[in-house]
């Protein structure tokens, strides 16, 4: 049964096309766990509107720090919108975590202070590190308690970020704001002269929930199938807000840190997003488009210009409305940011034809292909409302190894949503992989995945498969939706590399 369409159709309590027991059960399900909320409940998948704010507070930039950094996770205040709410946060008075910037070769030496009040950890997104250092979800610090994460990075220059991944509180953790940028530099970037400094802006689009005095994170049951949505779009921590911007190129490093939403990313006069790289680092070559999917866990690196604008002009960076993204993704396009163009200036900066050289793999290098099912749900007699989201029927486990895989080998991973009618971001630690073929759905690939990349957005209807070569970093890593309601849920699976 497709679960959303049932209850759409019904909708609760309604119960005039009820046939079935498993239908019945499902019902006497929700209400024995007292779900119910208030005016309604948004159990099948409704989509929560956006409120744009006014976009007349400045853009906050996290400070950068190196690759000896400190970070205390910490329950704190921050100020957003002028208003004090409660955060968590990486450092005191602030919500979200430092910019941690390192040149590729570098050894990182980074201390995880947890002045949380319950378990934490630290997982780096993207980064190729050995296993005991990735923050695996049972390998978490006691509050009170530190770890210092040491790990070279040795892989090319990218974005990455960082986020708590302790198991059964990631969403919760990463929503009520621990989240931080962290940037590789190398000399092949270097060479292309882009965009620095000022002109480099890093942008973490998440959507919040706030109440009078802090971050709500209350998912009903409707909100864990999907995924935890906010009304109001933040950027690196402030309600939308406002750049100052002259008429020159910008390099835009962006990172959807949402739970759940999804961004159709575009600018509001129209102009050209340059996409230059994406999770895993710079593109081939430039890939020019009017609008861009971004799921949460992804990045894109993009030049914008805004060259030919008069001063006092206002372009929005906003969402457009996303076409076949289930019933709670995409019904709304809504503004995010605001570029003022301040004054007129001279730019000699051209967008470079090629930018980064890297091998395609081949298929054929493939010794295994593993194939999952993503849309998996038990709607059984003995239904209880969690672990609705799973890989392959099964919920994580943290004594069972999924999938052995043998160090240094290449394999196919084959993602199949095509039953599904949830859209799913599936990402793998340990690895960077390339993104072969999507059909249904979409029905092909973006530009923004002809790179190297760690997250990969499956859409209802569709089944894409990714070619990973595997390193030597032997360990237990995870994968999982990045949903982060789905994750916390239970989609997510551990394989072991032998
Ligand atoms: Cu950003 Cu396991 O996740
Ligand atoms: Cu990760
Ligand atoms: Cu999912």
């Amino acid at each position: 049964m497709k679960r959303r369409k049932f209850i759409k159709n019904t909708g609760f309590g309604a119960g005039s096309i009820l046939t079935g027991s498993s239908v019945v059960s499902f019902l006497t399900a929700c209400d024995n766990n007292d779900m119910m909320n208030g005016g309604g409940m948004n159990m099948g998948g409704q989509s929560v509107s956006v409120t744009e704010g006014k976009f007349s507070r400045m853009l906050p930039v996290p400070k950068t720090v190196k690759d000896n950094a400190i970070l205390t996770a910490q329950a704190t205040s921050a100020t957003i919108n002028g208003n004090a709410v409660s955060v968590l946060g990486y450092q005191a008075n602030g919500i979200l975590g430092p910019i941690i910037r390192i040149n590729s070769g570098i050894k990182a030496s980074i201390n995880f202070q947890n002045n949380l009040s319950e378990k934490s950890n630290i997982h780096w997104h993207g980064l190729k590190i050995p296993a005991n250092m990735d923050g695996h979800p049972e390998d978490v610090v006691n509050p009170g308690s530190n770890f210092n994460y040491q790990f070279s990075v040795n892989q090319r220059a990218g974005l990455c970020w960082y986020h708590p991944h302790p198991d059964g509180a990631t969403a919760r953790q990463a929503f009520q704001g621990l989240a931080g940028l962290f940037i590789i530099n190398d000399a092949e970037e270097a060479a292309l002269k882009l965009p620095s400094g000022m002109y480099e802006i890093p942008l973490v689009i998440q959507d919040k929930r706030f109440s009078s005095s802090g971050i709500t994170y209350s998912p009903s049951t409707g909100e864990v199938m999907t995924g935890y949505m906010g009304e109001t779009i933040t950027v690196n921590g402030e309600v939308s807000p406002f750049a100052e911007v002259t008429t020159r190129f910008y390099r835009l490093r962006i990172l959807n840190g949402s739970n759940a939403r999804i961004y159709n990313l575009a600018l509001s006069n129209n102009a050209d997003l340059i996409i230059i790289g994406n999770d895993g680092g710079l593109l081939k070559s430039p890939s020019i488009v009017k609008n861009i999917l971004l799921a949460p866990g992804e990045r894109l690196d993009v030049l914008v210009n805004f060259a030919g604008l008069n001063a006092g002009t206002e372009v929005f960076l906003e969402s457009k409305e996303i076409n076949n993204a289930g019933n709670a993704q995409g019904k709304q396009g809504f503004k995010i940011l605001k570029f003022k163009i301040t004054q007129t200036v001279n730019d000699s900066f051209t967008v470079p034809v090629s930018l980064s050289s890297f091998a395609t793999v081949s298929p054929s290098s493939s010794s295994k292909t593993r194939n999952f099912i993503i849309n998996a749900m038990q709607m059984g007699g003995s239904m209880n409302m969690t672990g609705m989201h799973r890989i392959n029927g099964k919920t994580y486990d943290k004594n069972r190894i999924d999938e052995t895989v043998a160090a240094n080998t290449t394999e196919i991973w084959v993602f199949d949503n095509s039953q599904g009618d949830e859209p799913h971001p599936m990402h793998l630690h340990g690895v960077h992989f390339q993104v072969w073929e999507r059909s249904g759905g979409r029905g092909q690939l973006i530009p923004s995945e002809s790179g190297w990349k760690d997250t990969v957005l499956v859409m209802p209807g569709e089944t894409v498969k990714i070619i990973i070569p595997f390193s030597t970093l032997t360990g237990v890593f995870v994968f999982h939706c990045h949903n982060l309601e789905h994750e916390d849920d239970g989609m997510m699976l551990q394989y072991q590399l032998t």
